[in-house]
């Protein structure tokens, strides 16, 4: 089932996505050749607790058995989402960076990634960055009272594959705010066959996030089971937002 949220989760929405926002600044001011993803994840956890909210993904899954263990995901280059923190990863020059931060706030979780470059990127570096954000605003778009979730779906699909990159499948975006996960599942291409379609209606909160592949959409889980990667080796980034479904089409939560 997915939920619409109150007047009173919707106030703590956007006040915990303001918050969520100023972190991925500071992290970003942060982000330079030579620094650990470790002292990055140290960074946004400290502003978190500092900003009177609590890192949504630390310990994430440990009822499954397998918590996680940052309060980021610092994900580089092929690596798709879910990268690990560690003193071992340092960044450098040419790096394309993808960072993931979720936080709950006053009870309600938000969620946010971005792609950053470290330093001077290649052209297709820059290429799949830009485009990454330009397809969640073309899918964005399509969000208000009354759409189809596949609107979104489609408009992703679209403007990334017009571009010759392909879409993720084996991740989607989510429903979020009483918890981190919550219905509906969110795919970023339509295929007419398992997509599981819905009517938007305002005050429901969605995690739009479109995960992008230079190569071919396959990919593989590393070892420990957190971190994907992009099967072919090839470039992968990622942009989201968590968004608020209004009478008049969306508000961005985390900004
Ligand atoms: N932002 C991701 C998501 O939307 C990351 C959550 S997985 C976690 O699901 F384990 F890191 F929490
Ligand atoms: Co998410």
């Amino acid at each position: 089932m997915v939920s619409i949220k109150n007047d009173k989760e919707i106030k703590a929405l956007r006040e915990g996505g303001k918050k969520l926002a100023r972190v991925m600044e500071e992290i970003e001011n942060n982000i330079k050749s030579g620094v650990s993803t470790f002292s990055l994840d140290k960074a946004a956890e400290e502003m978190i607790l500092k900003l009177g909210g609590t890192p949504a993904f630390k310990n994430y899954g440990s009822d499954l058995g397998q918590p996680y263990p940052a309060s980021i995901c610092a994900s580089l280059n092929d690596e798709i989402v879910h990268g690990i923190p560690s003193r071992d990863v340092i960044v450098q020059k040419g790096d394309i960076l993808k960072i993931d931060i979720g936080m709950k706030y006053d009870g309600m979780f938000t969620d946010m990634a971005r792609t950053f470059a470290v330093g001077k990127i290649s052209e297709t570096a820059k290429k799949i960055k830009k485009i990454t954000e330009e397809s969640f605003w073309k899918g964005v778009s399509k969000i208000k009272n009354g759409a189809m979730l596949s609107d979104y779906s489609k408009a992703v699909q679209k403007c990334v594959e017009d571009n010759g990159f392909s879409v993720v499948r084996d991740l989607v975006g989510h429903g979020i705010g009483v918890e981190l996960h919550e219905d509906p599942q969110i795919m970023n291409y339509y295929d007419g066959y398992y997509y599981d379609d819905l009517k938007l209606k305002s005050g429901m909160v969605l995690a739009l996030e479109p995960m992008v592949n230079e190569g071919k959409y396959q990919t593989i889980i590393g070892k420990g089971g957190w971190v994907f990667r992009t099967k072919d080796g090839k470039l992968s980034a990622h942009y989201e937002n968590t968004v608020l479904v209004t009478e008049e089409g969306y508000e961005i939560l985390t900004k």
